[in-house]
């Protein structure tokens, strides 16, 4: 973590990258308003890392974040950018801020945009970051921004699905986004009561699923949810076949949530955990600070080197699948 002398007052920039979240909004809005408190300029980077290398810069004000809040997205919009890893893109992207006289950059993203501002930080650049990504698996801090509301899309998915399963007797693959985390599968298999959840961490045989199931079947239950993590080793489609294939009672659908799961209203504990780590990131960069991130651990809001914060993945705990397991009776 690195002391920097002060926060010019030219102002902070702000950038949504990777993957949007419900919340990013309320994050933009919280940095922008923090910023304009503490009487310094603020301006939005449209399009992440791409557009900060291209001068995709303008200067906000307190009235252009109104009425963002409630909205999922992000306004600003977000790109997946793997070509800011160059050193020469990456000093492209500085001069655009120096140029513009912008001292310091909040970066509100998942690990790789950590990664992004870790690099811009190692150029002498005051930044700070933000953990915003559905998957929570970012480092350093327990939820990310998102994570609750896209746990509640799945949830409300899942409970629909549940009464067209009962009606027909049949057994719902439900496939959830997490890239190579399983958290998302993991919270939703516990709160919407699965059978069975499949994650990365944790590996599973088709046969084991099968004998949840055919035990689900047996004591008379009149369907059966198997939550499967994008990142398990067994996907959904692999896994369908293999269960159609033993007769075990139900008939098999697979239901890939995919990219709804991003968007949607974000719910109150993201737009507070925003506003909180908004806040946090502006007041630190006025602090001196750069190189961290902010994240939530226990009820506190904490900084997190960017080193750990890019290139560390938070560990799923492996309490809450024994949880899960033994609550799928
Ligand atoms: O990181 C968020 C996430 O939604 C992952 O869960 C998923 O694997 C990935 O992004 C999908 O990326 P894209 O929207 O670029 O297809």
């Amino acid at each position: 973590m690195t002391q920097i002398k002060s926060l010019p007052a030219a102002g902070v920039g702000v950038l949504t990258a990777g993957g949007d979240a419900p919340g990013m909004n309320a994050a933009v809005r919280a940095v922008v308003r923090t910023a304009l408190g503490l009487g310094l300029r603020a301006h939005g980077v449209q399009r992440a890392f791409e557009g900060l290398a291209q001068g995709e810069i303008r200067e906000i004000g307190a009235r252009d974040v109104g009425g963002i809040l409630q909205r999922g997205g992000t306004v600003l919009q977000t790109a997946r950018y793997p070509e800011f890893a160059k050193p020469e893109v990456q000093r492209a992207a500085l001069e655009q801020l120096r140029g513009r006289g912008i001292g310091a950059l909040v970066a509100i993203g998942g690990d790789g945009t950590m990664r992004g501002a870790l690099a811009l930080h190692r150029l002498g650049l005051p930044v700070v970051g933000v953990p915003a990504s559905i998957d929570n698996d970012v480092y350093g801090t327990d939820m990310a921004i998102g994570v609750d509301t896209a746990l509640n899309t799945i949830l409300e998915a899942i409970d629909k699905l549940r009464d067209t399963a009962s009606s027909h007797r049949r057994a719902f693959i439900v496939e959830t986004m997490g890239r190579h985390c399983g958290h998302l599968a993991l919270m939703s298999g516990i709160t919407s009561g699965a059978e069975m959840t499949l994650i990365p961490e944790q590996e599973v045989s088709a046969e084991e699923v099968a004998e949840a199931v055919r035990s689900a079947h047996e004591r008379g239950k009149t369907h059966a949810i198997i939550v499967v993590a994008e990142g398990a080793k067994l996907r959904a489609a692999a896994l369908k076949e293999r269960l159609d294939a033993m007769r075990l009672g139900f008939g098999f659908r697979v239901t890939i949530l995919g990219h709804v799961q991003r968007g949607g209203r974000p719910s109150a504990w993201d737009r507070l955990l925003a506003a909180r780590l908004g806040v946090a990131a502006v007041e630190r960069l006025a602090r001196g600070e750069s190189g961290v991130m902010v994240g939530l651990q226990a009820r506190d809001v904490v900084g997190v080197p960017l080193e750990e914060a890019g290139t560390r993945q938070r560990p799923v705990d492996l309490e809450y699948y024994r949880m899960a397991r033994m609550l799928a009776r």
